[in-house]
């Protein structure tokens, strides 16, 4: 295997954006190693030599805390964060109970932060961490409202991710905030605009453009910049 060979964890790739993302770096020669939470099999078809999977709950501190002992023998061009949840997105926010409210905030804004913190240490020097957000996480785009609960979750995981930059801004590795678009996945429902692969491979070449560059970013699929 060439050393220069890439290498990407991709975290909560069972379905949609992830299992998405899994197959276009493996397309591009990269190896990657796919988390699920629990057996997927459109992720075991695409097993190949290049292709590591392995279970994690982001929102299980032991289980992600044991992943990294798998894995910590490995350095990571990319580690990219893209488990998310919607639940309930379409109630307004005083309608949602506060349980379901507050986990949503758990898995969209503070698992992933939790899950970078351990594995920062895992960063190829010159790569990227990612995490995941949307547009929706945009407070200064937010003209029509809607999806409250979790338009809030993802604006909490754009500040989280900004401080974990800052905490970190010594290590060799720059932070990404990826919007996908609005893209037809489970979540994103029949109606949205783009299709999985247009979102990944957009998705991609960002990333590829932007490895090694320092400082964190809130960008689009297209590479546009988004306001906070
Ligand atoms: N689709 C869109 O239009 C859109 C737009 C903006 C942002 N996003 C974001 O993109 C990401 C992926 O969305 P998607 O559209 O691909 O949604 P999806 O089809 O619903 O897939 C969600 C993925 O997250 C995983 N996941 C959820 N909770 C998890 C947890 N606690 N631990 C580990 N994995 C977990 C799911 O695993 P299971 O299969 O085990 O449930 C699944 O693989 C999310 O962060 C979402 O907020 C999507």
């Amino acid at each position: 295997m060439a050393n220069s060979q890439k290498n990407a964890l991709i975290v909560g790739a069972s379905r949609g954006l992830g299992l998405g993302l899994v197959e276009t770096f493996l397309t591009r020669g990269w190896r990657v190693t796919a988390t699920q939470r629990k057996a997927s099999p459109d992720l075991a078809k695409l097993r190949t030599g290049a292709l590591t999977i392995e279970t994690a709950d982001i929102d299980d501190d032991a289980a992600v805390v044991a992943l990294h002992g798998r894995l910590s023998s490995q350095k990571f061009d990319l580690v990219f964060v893209v488990a998310g949840v919607a639940t309930q997105a379409h109630d307004p926010l005083h309608e949602v109970p506060r349980d379901v409210a507050a986990q949503v905030y758990l898995t969209n804004a503070v698992s992933p932060i939790r899950f970078a913190e351990v594995f920062a240490d895992t960063v190829a020097p010159g790569g990227t961490l990612a995490f995941m957000s949307s547009i929706l996480g945009s407070v200064g785009l937010n003209e029509s409202g809607g999806w409250e609960n979790y338009r809030a979750s993802k604006a909490a995981l754009n500040t989280n991710a900004r401080s974990f930059e800052i905490r970190h801004r010594e290590r060799p590795f720059g932070v990404l905030l990826l919007h996908p678009g609005w893209v037809r996945t489970e979540m994103g429902g029949a109606d949205a605009d783009i299709d999985v692969d247009t979102s990944v491979t957009g998705m991609a070449d960002v990333i590829e453009r932007r490895l090694g560059e320092p400082g964190v970013a809130y960008l689009d699929y297209t590479g546009e910049t988004l306001a906070w």
